[in-house]
């Protein structure tokens, strides 16, 4: 059994347009929408074109994740309208060594206005009030270049290659690294 993470966040991480909150039942249609993407459901445990009855077991999977020390799973809400745009986790089963995953995913009516950067700011800096995460990694497919172009307006620089990287599915592919560090600071380091 991993460690107990630290509690959810008592102010709700929010950047630029969006702000990030608990997954919920009324996010099953935004899971749907993320599940007509091929490329979502290769990388993660929402079935391909996933029914209502699916999304919905794919929300209490997520609402699962903090209880099950696995990370946070968040949804992300445009603030403006209150739509749920996409979804982001902040993975963290290896807290006690200083470092962290991230992976985010914008459903494809919402992509193309910046969302996903935003929402990674915001993940990221909610990254950094948790005591001991020194890194955040992301791990993108060479060919993904809207996601790395996500990584650099959120801050993240390239950190080399991770071979025969497993998906989700048991898929082993090599992705390009890349990784933020906890900046320097005294509202930094009071975290530390
Ligand atoms: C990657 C993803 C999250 C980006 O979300 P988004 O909110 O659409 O991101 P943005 O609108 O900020 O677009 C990102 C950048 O990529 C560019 N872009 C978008 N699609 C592109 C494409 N097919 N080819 C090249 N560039 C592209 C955009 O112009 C933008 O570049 P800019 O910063 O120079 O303006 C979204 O495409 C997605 O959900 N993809 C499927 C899941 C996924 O790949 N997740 C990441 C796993 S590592």
């Amino acid at each position: 059994m991993p460690d107990p993470l630290p509690p959810w966040p008592p102010t709700t991480p929010a950047f630029g347009r969006v702000l990030l909150r608990q997954v919920t039942g009324a996010d099953a249609g935004m899971a749907r929408a993320l599940a007509s993407d091929p490329y979502v459901t290769a990388t993660g445990t929402l079935p391909l074109h996933a029914s209502e009855q699916e999304a919905l077991a794919w929300v209490k999977r997520q609402r699962g994740r903090h209880r099950e020390g696995r990370g946070f799973s968040f949804t992300i809400e445009e603030q403006a309208s209150g739509l749920p745009v996409g979804h982001c986790g902040l993975w963290l089963q290896h807290l006690t060594d200083g470092y962290a995953s991230a992976g985010y995913a914008v459903a494809p009516e919402f992509r193309g206005r910046g969302f996903a950067a935003e929402a990674l700011a915001a993940l990221t800096a909610f990254g950094w009030s948790l005591a001991g995460l020194e890194r955040i990694e992301l791990f993108i497919e060479p060919w993904n270049t809207a996601s790395v172009r996500t990584a650099e307006r959120a801050g993240y620089a390239p950190a080399g290659v991770r071979r025969n990287y497993p998906l989700t599915g048991g898929e082993r592919r090599d992705m390009r690294v890349y990784a933020a560090l906890r900046p320097m600071g005294p509202a930094a380091d009071k975290a530390r």
